[in-house]
């Protein structure tokens, strides 16, 4: 069990009342602090205070923190690594992957920076010497998914840190205890008061405060549709880097290489248990090798271990209760309209083993709403123009996949996809983290990525000397 505080102008709060965070396989996994309004905007203030100093410090003070703290996720990352295998039911060598691929993360936030914060332009002919340095916004508000507690959350506060942002970070209910480590780092560190404030609590005791506070200047967030579409509803002036979800279609053309297809789907789909919003989620495959594939992915399937995250298992429960109540409905709703499992359906618990449809038609719920489990439906198409066709017509529109030989047809297909990323024979997904991350429709506003999170964390400014 493990009780956390939460940290506002470089202060612990342990707060009156805390409140259980509950691990998907149904323990409690520890207690946070359930901070009132007052709470959170003495955060806010704390961070507008701070920022100005923050920004006036040298450049090479920055990044020396950010390398630093790049340093100790690496000297952590095995004990992060089990917080997240308790909390989050991640297995445990995901995690510590996930928390390694985040201190390269930092490193090369840092890097980019170096790169782009000052920019010298002449203008010969006018006479005219120009330097445009990249400013900070001010204050930044962060707000991680479950899924990825440490990479999504850094992948925010990195950018708004070292180009002299400060920050206001929540993490999501489970990920909070993992997320807590990020603060104890930061102290140790000696960041300055107020340039780092993590904050805890329920909805209902902080309610819209945490996104209507006056003293944000820019909104980082992956989540949900309905919590990002609240935000932005509120957002105002502030700039918004929103991630919203995705329903990622891999389109399997009859040239397709079988064997790589089909792999690529089963990591695509069930990789923690399909609880990534670039996991495939739906398979539109030519009726000719429908069934081929379909054998090759079930065999597959059937081999992928199920239980326990600390026993590094494939499949584990899923985040809780009321998600794994949702993907059992989508999937009850395609088989009584005709879907066919090719696996066993199973549940215990938050455990859900993997399932395969067959036979899914557009009328199907799944076929169109996101569920963040370990299911994929095939649907049968017999065109690549009714493929494209099904695919643009969901209202989200992240990544997708095309597989076939045929690399030219892939690119015109390509081309006619909604999507912010088009996999051609590979699984969806939002690495290397130096890519453009966004998504079209409702899967979000803006872009994130290294290069692109700092651009828009960061404002342009000009020094003209007329010569
Ligand atoms: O679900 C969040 C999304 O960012 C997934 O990332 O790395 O699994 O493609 P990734």
């Amino acid at each position: 069990m493990k009780k956390i505080k939460a940290y506002i102008n470089g202060k612990w709060i342990a707060g009156d009342i805390n409140y259980p965070i509950y691990s998907p396989e149904g323990h409690e996994a520890g207690t946070a602090p359930a901070l009132n309004k007052e709470d959170i905007d003495l955060a806010f203030e704390s961070a507008r205070s701070a920022q100005r100093e923050w920004e006036a410090k040298t450049i090479d003070e920055r990044v020396q923190f950010m390398l630093a703290f790049a340093d100790k996720l690496d000297e952590r990352a095995d004990e992060m690594a089990h917080i997240m295998v308790d909390e989050i039911a991640k297995s445990f060598n995901d995690a510590k992957t996930e928390v390694v691929r985040t201190s390269k993360l930092v490193r090369d936030v840092v890097a980019e920076y170096l790169r782009i914060y000052q920019e010298e332009v002449t203008f010969p002919k006018l006479n005219k010497d120009v330097t445009i340095f990249r400013k900070a916004l001010g204050v930044v508000l962060a707000i991680s998914p479950f899924n990825y507690p440490i990479n999504l959350s850094v992948a925010k506060i990195a950018p708004a840190l070292v180009s002299g942002n400060t920050v206001v970070f929540k993490g999501a209910t489970n990920g909070t205890l993992v997320g807590s480590v990020l603060a104890e780092i930061f102290d140790e560190l000696k960041l300055p008061k107020g340039v780092f404030n993590f904050v805890t609590g329920r909805g209902r005791e902080i309610g819209s405060s945490l996104y209507t506070n006056k003293n944000i200047n820019a909104i980082s967030f992956t989540g949900g549709e309905r919590v990002g579409k609240e935000i932005s509803d509120h957002a105002s002036m502030a700039i918004q880097i929103l991630e919203l979800g995705g329903k990622d279609v891999g389109i399997v053309r009859a040239d397709a290489d079988l064997d790589l297809t089909a792999s690529q789907i089963v990591k695509g789909g069930f990789s923690y248990s399909g609880q990534r919003c670039t996991a495939i989620k739906r398979v539109f495959v030519h009726s000719e090798v429908k069934n081929a594939l379909l054998s090759k992915v079930v065999h597959q399937v059937n081999r992928l271990t199920v239980g326990k995250a600390a026993d590094n298992n494939f499949i584990t429960h899923v985040i809780n209760k009321s998600s794994a109540d949702y993907i059992m409905d989508l999937v009850n709703d395609a088989i009584d309209k005709g879907a066919k499992p090719l696996t066993e359906i199973k549940r215990e618990g938050n455990l859900i083993w993997p399932i395969v449809l067959d036979k899914v038609t557009p009328d199907m719920r799944i076929a169109w709403e996101e569920q963040f489990g370990p299911v994929v439906p095939f649907i049968e198409v017999d065109s690549d123009d009714l493929a494209v066709e099904l695919a643009n017509k969901s209202d989200y529109g992240l990544q997708s996949s095309i597989f076939t030989k045929d690399i030219d047809k892939a690119v015109e297909m390509a081309h006619k996809m909604e999507v912010g990323s088009l996999n051609i024979n590979g699984s969806s997904q939002r690495g290397p983290d130096t890519l453009p991350f966004t998504g079209v429709k409702n899967s979000g506003l803006n872009i994130q990525g290294i290069k692109y999170s700092l651009e828009t964390m960061t404002r342009t400014f000009n020094i003209v000397v007329n010569k």
